[in-house]
């Protein structure tokens, strides 16, 4: 029995040391809506996680899913790689954590990661991909001296507040005016941060010769979600910062290493100022980075204290060892010279068995692909911006989602999905047996 088969049988092995519904209880009665995040799953699909192997997942009541989460993208080595798992557990034996000065594994990483991201002549290290936007944000404003940042509409840079504009907004925008994510926001945040539609180099212009005196920085994810930026667009507002002064910033915490090793700027061959990472570098364990050119880089040495233009960077857990090194038999497998072209190519087939599932039986998806991103969106044509996300048949796509939840892939109800390198074709063959029976189900 495969394991997508095995998540459909009735009377799986339970795994788990508790069993699901004990789990629950205890989740209901000491996490907020029993959940992780921002993730509230209907009880029908939510299951506890037991273990991860490759790309399969497998909950306390024995059930497989073939998973297309990934940690968020942060595993493009899939679950418990074996260089990675022996890495961590030699740094292990030599401390988890360490604070305060340098450590080896830290550094072999960081001489690793300058000559890989095309933009950095420096890079710091952070935890999480949200502290490595708020840092390029910071640094953007002690450079310049402004406040804004303007950003796109659909796009997330992290849980700060900075982010917290227009990300999933019930409704368009009124550009400039961001619509806020959530309550608690300072009363004041709303007008330093500026959102634009993406893609749309017109409004872009039109808002920065407004705000001219006070903007500081665009920050862009290079891929927006599922969206492809327009030719020239990423070159556009490169060339809007460069002739008003304002710093470019690519949110690469998706994109970076994941697009190509050189993340998007390498793939688009844009260079933005400052860029932020999280996720892959460091191979799934908690680490982050901004990388950027020296002249601003240089404002967060601790040596500036007291300056105006010092950018404080400080964090418990940077350069956090084990994350290092599990960053650094990643990028081992990430240099092999066919991994992008393979992971693709992987990525492809995944999308073309999909929409070829999609169309026999009369479903009116499309299984959008781009490099090892993907997912499938009620609409006509690939979006060109949130406007058009928001315009497609959102209920649908949720519903078939949470249909091909039931049939045991894991992918989050419209969220954009991973592929890593070791899916393989009997996940393909699994994938679209699920995704049939969600389609009937629906
Ligand atoms: C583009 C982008 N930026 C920033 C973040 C935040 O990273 P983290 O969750 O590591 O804080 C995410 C997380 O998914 C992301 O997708």
């Amino acid at each position: 029995m495969t394991p997508a088969e095995a998540a459909l049988a009735d009377t799986p092995e339970p795994v788990g040391a508790m069993a699901h519904d004990d789990y629950y209880k205890i989740a209901s009665d000491s996490l907020p809506g029993s959940g992780l995040g921002s993730y509230a799953l209907p009880e029908d699909v939510r299951f506890v996680i037991h273990k991860g192997e490759g790309s399969r997942l497998q909950d306390v009541r024995g059930r497989w899913y073939i998973d297309y989460v990934g940690g968020a993208g942060a595993l493009i080595l899939g679950h418990a790689f074996p260089t990675v798992v022996e890495a961590v557990k030699e740094q292990a034996e030599r401390g988890l954590h360490f604070f305060g000065t340098l450590n080896e594994q830290c550094i072999q990483l960081a001489e690793q990661l300058v000559p890989i991201i095309p933009c950095a002549d420096r890079i710091a290290f952070t935890t999480t991909g949200s502290e490595a936007t708020a840092y390029a944000m910071r640094t953007a404003r002690a450079a310049t001296g402004r406040s804004k940042v303007l950003k796109f509409e659909g796009a997330y840079h992290g849980n700060h507040d900075y982010s917290a504009y227009s990300v999933t907004p019930t409704a368009l925008s009124n550009y400039p005016q961001g619509r806020p994510d959530t309550g608690g926001l300072p009363a004041n945040m709303v007008d330093n941060v500026l959102v634009s539609p993406y893609n749309d180099l017109e409004t872009v212009r039109k808002i920065v010769e407004e705000n001219r005196d006070d903007l500081a920085a665009i920050i862009v994810e290079p891929l927006q979600r599922i969206i492809m930026p327009k030719e020239g667009f990423l070159q556009g507002l490169r060339k809007l910062c460069d002739e008003n002064d304002i710093l470019l910033i690519f949110d690469e915490v998706v994109t970076g290493f994941r697009l190509a090793l050189g993340g998007a700027q390498e793939y688009f061959g844009v260079l933005p100022d400052l860029a932020s990472f999280g996720k892959i570098v460091g191979g799934g364990g908690p680490l982050g980075c901004v990388g950027g050119k020296a002249e601003y880089m240089d404002l967060m040495n601790p040596l500036n204290k007291g300056k105006p233009n010092y950018s404080y960077v400080n964090g418990t857990l940077h350069g956090n060892p084990i994350a290092a090194v599990a960053g650094l038999a990643t990028l081992a497998e990430l240099s092999k010279p066919t991994f992008y072209k393979d992971l693709h190519a992987l990525a492809d087939d995944v999308c073309k068995a999909c929409q070829e599932v999609l169309d026999k039986n009369r479903v009116p998806g499309l299984a959008l692909g781009q490099g090892s991103f993907w997912q499938i969106l009620f609409m006509d044509k690939p979006p060109v911006s949130h406007a058009d996300v928001m315009n497609s048949d959102m209920a649908s796509s949720r519903a078939l989602d949470l249909a091909q939840m039931h049939e045991g892939l894991y992918v989050l109800p419209n969220v954009r999905r991973f592929v890593s390198a070791v899916h393989t074709g009997q996940d393909i063959e699994d994938t679209v047996r699920a995704l049939d029976a969600a389609c009937k189900r629906l």
